[in-house]
């Protein structure tokens, strides 16, 4: 009310000189009618503001909601490819863990020493019968030896790559005493290449009980069969 009267006092005084005529009680009856409308215009419009206020409010929700679905989606979604990615290798997984399960007490020269007891052999590339690893797909081999002696003997072994030997494992046992040896042996192979655990010297005698001295193992460090040549022939 206060507003109006304003108004109205402003409307009287620019029009001054004619406020006795202009300022009967109709003039104020029609503008006090005015002002009224006007008044519930604007609240109307307030009304109306704040609906869209909360209009507003309420698909601001809605959008930070979506906005964190699809980070959840996509961080999910980067999530699954990394898990592919670390899925691929185990496909081409190449290794294997074999234990003596025996004593090699007559092993001649040159002999395999025959793992026989096979801890892992994902890829199957080992043989426990002949003791021989082929490799299924050219790349960069690791591979590890210990033999185990004791009592006054020696244990000479050597792995061989296609009957060569790159590396050799040598023990001797004091008297009353055991012994061991290891070897380790990093090679590039192709396709189809062997790989054993071979006796160099008759007399050998490697010690083995239910301890698991004695083992061979190797895996493949890195397919390079993408870059073998002798690939594309076959
Ligand atoms: C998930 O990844 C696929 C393939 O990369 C893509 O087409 C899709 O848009 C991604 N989805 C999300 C929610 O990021
Ligand atoms: C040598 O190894 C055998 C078999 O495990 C064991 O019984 C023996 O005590 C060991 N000898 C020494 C001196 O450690």
């Amino acid at each position: 009310m206060d507003f109006k009267f304003g108004l109205l006092v402003m409307l009287c005084m620019v029009s001054a000189s004619s406020c006795d005529q202009l300022c009967s009680d109709e003039v104020i009856g029609e503008l006090i009618n005015r002002l009224d409308s006007q008044q519930q215009q604007i609240n109307s419009q307030r009304t109306e503001i704040d609906n869209q206020k909360s209009e507003i409010q309420m698909l601001k929700e809605k959008l930070a909601l979506k906005e964190k679905k699809e980070n959840k989606l996509s961080s999910e979604n980067q999530s699954t490819k990394s898990f592919n990615v670390r899925q691929l290798p185990i496909e081409g997984t190449i290794a294997f863990t074999a234990v003596l399960n025996h004593e090699v007490t007559k092993l001649g020269v040159n002999q395999n020493i025959v793992f026989d007891l096979v801890h892992t052999n994902v890829g199957n590339a080992y043989n426990p019968h002949h003791g021989t690893f082929v490799a299924p797909v050219t790349g960069v081999y690791v591979f590890h030896t210990t033999i185990f002696t004791r009592l006054n003997h020696l244990a000479w072994c050597k792995i061989m790559v296609n009957g060569v030997q790159k590396v050799s494992v040598y023990v001797q046992a004091p008297a009353g005493l055991n012994n061991s040896g290891s070897q380790m042996l990093v090679v590039r192979l192709n396709k189809g290449d062997d790989v054993a655990v071979q006796n160099i010297a008759a007399a050998d005698y490697i010690y083995s009980d239910g301890n698991n001295y004695n083992s061979f193992s190797g895996f493949l460090l890195q397919d390079l069969s993408e870059i073998d040549s002798t690939n594309v022939v076959g």
